[in-house]
């Protein structure tokens, strides 16, 4: 039977329109016909839009419009949603991104209609199930059948779960596949003309200034009144001596209100778009974020970080010096770890951790030799 050479991708959080960007471009010049999905998991304009404009990501040929809602409504009216999709188009494979609720939702939805399922950004792990990200992942990677692994690590934690390559699963064989970070493909993609084109930091009266660029907006911190506050009194003490700029996450937005926790010193703005951000980070002396994409760019960027959290997916950063933690769950820790940083010169060697930024051609090719259809013989 001939089957359809198309596949379908799910994205709707931020980062994941960041991946796509890249991964997008590689499957089309891989020849690999693409149906996009955005499910409407962030849908303001400094959320979504911006980066389909600004990134020239196609515009999807579905949007669900989900929104925002508690994790089991918002994932199940992605999952109905995608399984409608999937049931129309028939595609080949079906791809998603790290570890949201759209991610695990794209997963599910695929592997019940026995659609092979393509991860990208497969195998980190944080080894904390109360994380929303964690739970995504696991069930995700378990439901795959291709896994894109960015790092070292993230082989060996599936490997300790029983993933690997060449495995037999059902009907078919499970794929695990080392590529690269995809994020480093799109930092090397959009940074030089985020350099070339960005004002932000002139409009900012940030240019040729020293400050910390942060970001805060993961489920641990935000929803604990406790951590914020010691996020946002630790970031206040330090935004005394040196600007503090902080592009505010929705969610972030709105806890801070919910508690009535003060930010004054900080210099709170809406998102940026992804040129921007890389405009920021590539100009501070410091990054100190809950991201694990920020965390990442800040590396990229040659630029160190201070994680706000008692661990990280990205280990390798920590291990070269580039990533500290600091567990806002003990006082003070936040203040002295981006003080010291601040003041620490930055590791001498830069090592090649995720690869030569073209994880996104390693996908795209893999993917277009899994899908291609095979001639009938004569
Ligand atoms: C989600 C992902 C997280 C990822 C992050 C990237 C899950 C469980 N979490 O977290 O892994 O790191 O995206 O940014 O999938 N909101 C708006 N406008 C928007 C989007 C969200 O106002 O466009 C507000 C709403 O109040 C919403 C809240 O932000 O309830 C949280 O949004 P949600 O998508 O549920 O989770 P994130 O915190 O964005
Ligand atoms: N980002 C952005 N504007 C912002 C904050 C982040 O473009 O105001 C980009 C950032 O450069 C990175 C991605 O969004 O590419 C990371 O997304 P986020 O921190 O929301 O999620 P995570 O990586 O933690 O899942």
């Amino acid at each position: 039977m001939r089957m359809s050479p198309c596949i379908v991708t799910v994205v709707g959080a931020r980062p994941q329109f960041v991946k796509a960007a890249v991964v997008s471009r590689a499957f089309a010049q891989a020849g690999v016909e693409e149906c996009l999905v955005h499910t409407g998991q962030h849908y303001d304009a400094a959320m979504s839009e911006i980066f389909f404009e600004e990134l020239g990501i196609e515009r999807p040929a579905y949007n669900l419009g989900v929104g925002s809602g508690s994790h089991g409504k918002q994932t199940a009216a992605m999952l109905s949603g995608i399984e409608a999709v999937l049931l129309e188009r028939r595609p080949s494979m079906l791809v998603i991104y790290g570890d949201t609720n759209s991610t695990v939702a794209g997963a599910l939805a695929a592997a019940k209609l026995h659609i092979p399922v393509a991860h990208v950004e497969a195998g980190l792990r944080s080894f904390l199930r109360t994380m929303p990200e964690e739970i995504n992942r696991v069930v995700a990677d378990h439901l795959s059948d291709w896994l894109f692994c960015p790092t070292d690590a993230a082989v060996q934690n599936l490997k300790v779960e029983g993933i690997m390559d060449g495995m037999r699963r059902g009907p078919g064989t499970v794929h695990v596949l080392q590529v690269g970070d995809v994020m480093l493909d799109a930092t090397r993609t959009f940074a030089p003309i985020a350099i070339a084109k960005s004002g932000v930091l002139r409009e900012l009266g940030l240019f040729g200034k020293r400050f910390v660029l942060a970001t805060v907006h993961r489920a641990e911190n935000t929803d604990d009144p406790a951590r914020l506050r010691e996020i946002f009194g630790g970031l206040r003490a330090v935004a005394s001596g040196v600007p503090v700029v902080m592009p505010l996450h929705p969610r972030t937005r709105g806890k801070l209100a919910e508690h009535g926790i003060a930010s004054d010193g900080i210099r709170l703005i809406d998102p940026v778009g992804y040129l921007d951000m890389n405009a920021l980070e590539a100009a501070s002396a410091l990054v100190a974020t809950d991201s694990g994409g920020v965390q990442k760019e800040a590396f990229f960027h040659g630029v160190p970080c201070v994680t706000l959290r008692d661990r990280t997916e990205w280990i390798e950063l920590v291990t070269h010096g580039w990533n500290r933690l600091a567990d806002p769950a003990i006082p003070g820790l936040v203040e002295r770890c981006v003080r010291e940083a601040l003041t620490t010169p930055k590791p001498s060697s830069v090592p090649s951790l995720y690869g030569d930024a073209d994880a996104s051609g390693r996908i795209a090719q893999a993917v277009a030799a899994a899908i291609r259809v095979p001639e009938r013989v004569a």
